[in-house]
């Protein structure tokens, strides 16, 4: 067996696809972290439906293509990246890994993989950017505090990020059953670093409203599209809106000065019983045409899910879970395979559908054929 640092260290010979990776994160987590990192809101009819989506697209493969001088480059916001692969913000890092974030940051480093930062990181922006040798972008909760929420920015900017993501479907936690019958709570020692010093706010029904939660004081200080035009006019960072899920909230995103937008529904982790990212990828794409880059994520398992992702309109996609086990399993290691992993699917798969480059994945990449039986 071994003592736990022999077990981070090491990747069974069997591990072929990032598939492999979930069993062996939960035979390495306690019962409550893996219900924290694996599971969704509710019956997480939404969490299995992200990843079932993409298993009913299919794709045409096309022959003998000249596939010369092929890559998977390309040009986010100014800068270049070798694939169109991001690590999605995952908070509490630490308690998959020991050294949480910095873990992720060095395979982040090690593979030029970009790498989205939560607010709530278990280690502080700061000391993940003196770590990290790849494009740090920012995951921003607006705080109830909006002065702490306006540091914050700056704090980020200040420590090189190179965009801020401002994550918009999360107004308040998730019915989260699997943590719940689990007895999930924070240990003592993985705490929200970045937001250190900030007061907590009172949650309970002490506002105008007469329901449990509605009319209380954790939704007067949620954020709404107002907050969007102010960060706007905070920062000149690359602004992302992550958590847009219908065509009217992208092309308001977009109005209100968006640079990008990041298809979402959390991983499943939030409001259960709402469609496949991947499903309303399209109409989303539509409403925003050439406008602004659209990235998604939600249940991207296999390179060919990356591939019809961006055949779809997606410009490039996070993986939030696969890496995550990954660094449950085998630390920077785990999440550097995943990566490859992921990577090499891809190019494999392009070079079958006959794409030598992300310009020339389209929707002539992917079946239309009657749906099967
Ligand atoms: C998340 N996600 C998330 N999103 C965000 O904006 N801020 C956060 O702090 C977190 N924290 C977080 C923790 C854990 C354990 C998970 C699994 C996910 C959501 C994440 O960024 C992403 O949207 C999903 O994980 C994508 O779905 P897959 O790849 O996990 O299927
Ligand atoms: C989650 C929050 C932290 O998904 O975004 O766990």
């Amino acid at each position: 067996m071994g003592t736990i640092a022999d077990k981070l260290a090491s990747i069974p010979g069997y591990v072929a696809a990032v598939a492999d990776y979930e069993p062996l994160a939960r035979e390495r987590l306690d019962e409550r972290a893996w219900a924290y990192v694996s599971g969704g809101a509710s019956d997480e009819v939404t969490l299995r439906e992200n990843a079932a989506a993409f298993r009913r697209r299919k794709l045409r493969a096309h022959a003998l293509r000249d596939l010369t001088g092929g890559n998977t480059r390309l040009d986010l916001f100014g800068r270049m990246f070798t694939f169109p692969i991001l690590l999605a913000p995952v908070a509490y890092q630490k308690l998959l890994h020991p050294r949480g974030e910095l873990e992720t940051a060095l395979a982040a480093s090690a593979q030029q993989a970009g790498m989205v930062v939560s607010t709530q990181a278990s280690v502080t922006l700061e000391d993940i950017a003196r770590e990290a040798q790849a494009p740090l972008w920012f995951q921003l909760y607006v705080q109830p505090d909006r002065e702490f929420t306006r540091t914050l920015v700056r704090r980020a900017e200040q420590a090189g990020y190179e965009a801020l993501v401002v994550t918009v479907d999360a107004p308040v936690s998730g019915m989260r059953n699997r943590e719940q019958r689990a007895g999930f709570a924070l240990p003592p020692e993985v705490e929200a670093a970045n937001l250190r010093g900030m007061a907590p706010v009172r949650s309970g029904s002490s506002g105008n409203g007469d329901g449990l939660l509605l009319g209380g004081p954790l939704l007067s200080a949620a954020p709404t599209w107002r907050d969007i035009g102010w960060l706007r006019s905070l920062t000149r960072l690359p602004l992302l809106i992550k958590g847009i899920m219908t065509a009217e909230d992208a092309s308001r995103a977009v109005a209100e000065g968006a640079d990008g937008i990041v298809v979402s529904n959390h991983g499943g982790r939030v409001l259960d019983m709402q469609p496949a990212t991947v499903d309303v990828l399209p109409g989303i794409v539509e409403s925003v045409g050439t406008q602004v880059p659209v990235l998604l994520d939600g249940g991207i398992r296999r390179g060919t899910d990356v591939l019809t992702a961006l055949a779809l309109g997606a410009r490039a996609v996070m993986i939030g879970r696969p890496f995550a086990f990954g660094l449950a399993a085998a630390g920077a290691i785990g999440v550097s395979h995943v990566v490859q992993i992921l990577r090499a699917e891809l190019e494999v798969a392009m070079a079958c559908v006959g794409c030598r480059d992300l310009g020339a994945i389209d929707a002539s990449a992917l079946w239309t054929g009657p749906p099967e039986a």
